[in-house]
């Protein structure tokens, strides 16, 4: 899907488990009759963060409402920091009170935080409920939408409670994009940049010259990219639904940038924080032979002409990174595993073929701080 469209993703192995992502400008009017086909049922629950249900609840009710069904909104605080049990709980508390129960379909109408939480009340909910996530902002229609990742942050730990839950439906409506501020327009291109670095090289050159058009958030161009990406999202959790193989590659700039994002007290977005941690790893790739010359300061052009910032915290040690990135999930057995790409489009594999890297611990320790040096002499072309 190079436009916009419908992309269907087969999950496998589960016969029928397959679901359609729709990317549709408009699409929001639609989103009853949508459900009444992917996801029939005698109750939505729809699921919203403060601010976009102010913004977009009423529409999504209302187009909900047509299905002749029960239809209800609940609310929660924005903000990654209600990523959280207890809000998971709130809101589960909550459908419960009302009354909904197992013929209930839950509706995440958000960003990746509502999207994650959402889905993870629906996977929780009476055993598990289908679960419709109709992204809101950039970064989750190019990504977290889509692939059935759900679930909470535990005190310092991203990501850490959770379960795989893949929705009934994926609706993306670009034109919801002109409410979203600049800033998060531009940290959810880093997730595009990042499939692209590790599986397309000629996506990510086609972000590398449309980037001045996506930075500004034109729609042709941002809808283009979502279609693109979600059609690159979708052939990886084909080949690897549960992530226990090639599904790893979308973690690269993860390991370093989840711990950068815990270290920042959650000051710098989900993106920002991938973005720097694509810039950490991929210098640590360099240096410890997995990835070709000059990959890194390719990133950095094309991050910086996303609009990202590219300026690290100067108090950041590779040590404080390790640590914080030791309570991250992806820590297996105490082994850090590192996803790099071997060029741009190209992911590094092991010599018996696995996709992600462990880098023996000192080791590991002196050239992320070398990385670190080098990354944070950013050049003033692209300061
Ligand atoms: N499940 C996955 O596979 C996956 C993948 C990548 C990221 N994630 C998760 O996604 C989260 C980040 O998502 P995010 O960046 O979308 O953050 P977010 O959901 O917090 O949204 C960012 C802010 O934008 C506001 N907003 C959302 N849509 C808007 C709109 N259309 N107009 C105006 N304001 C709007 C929200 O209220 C919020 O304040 C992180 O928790 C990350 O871990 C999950
Ligand atoms: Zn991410």
């Amino acid at each position: 899907m190079s436009e916009a469209g419908r992309v269907r993703i087969v999950v496998p192995p589960v016969p029928g488990d397959a679901y359609d992502v729709i990317v549709e400008r408009g699409g929001l009017a639609r989103l009853g009759s949508l459900c009444a086909e992917a996801a029939p049922a005698h109750a939505y629950a729809l699921i919203s963060d403060s601010r976009v249900a102010e913004l977009y609840g009423r529409a999504a009710l209302d187009s909900l409402g047509e299905t002749g069904q029960r239809t209800e909104l609940f609310v929660f605080p924005a903000g990654e920091w209600n990523k959280s049990r207890q809000a998971w709980a709130e809101l589960s508390d909550a459908l419960l009170s009302a009354g909904f129960g197992r013929d209930t379909v839950v509706v995440g109408l958000g960003g990746g935080v509502t999207g994650d939480l959402a889905g993870f009340v629906a996977a929780t909910f009476m055993r598990g409920v289908p679960v419709v996530q109709v992204p809101t902002t950039v970064l989750a229609m190019v990504d977290s939408a889509v692939g059935g990742k759900t679930g909470v942050d535990a005190h310092d730990a991203k990501n850490a409670i959770g379960s795989f839950h893949h929705p009934a439906l994926v609706l993306a409506d670009p034109d919801l994009l002109v409410t979203l501020a600049p800033f998060q327009r531009t940290a959810g291109l880093a997730e595009s940049v990042k499939m692209a670095a590790m599986r397309d090289a000629g996506l990510f050159e086609w972000i590398a010259s449309s980037a001045p058009e996506l930075r500004d958030g034109d729609p042709d161009a941002i809808t283009r990219l979502i279609a693109q990406s979600v059609g690159l999202k979708a052939a990886v959790v084909e080949a690897d639904p549960k992530e226990n193989g090639e599904r790893a590659i979308l973690n690269f700039g993860h390991t370093a940038g989840h711990a950068l994002e815990t270290l920042s007290g959650f000051s710098l977005l989900h993106g920002e924080a991938v973005a720097q941690g694509m810039r950490l790893e991929a210098r640590l790739g360099e240096r410890v032979g997995l990835t070709e010359g000059g990959t890194a300061d390719r990133l950095d052009v094309v991050l910086a002409a996303c609009g990202l910032p590219l300026e690290l915290d100067p108090d950041l040690t590779s040590r404080g990174i390790l640590d914080a990135a030791g309570s991250d999930k992806k820590a297996r057995e105490g082994a850090l595993r590192w996803s790099i790409p071997a060029r741009i489009g190209e992911a590094a594999r092991t010599e018996s073929g696995a996709w992600t890297h462990s880098i023996q611990a000192s080791r590991c320790e002196s050239e992320l701080g070398a990385a670190l040096r080098t990354a944070s002499e950013v050049p003033d072309s692209l300061a």
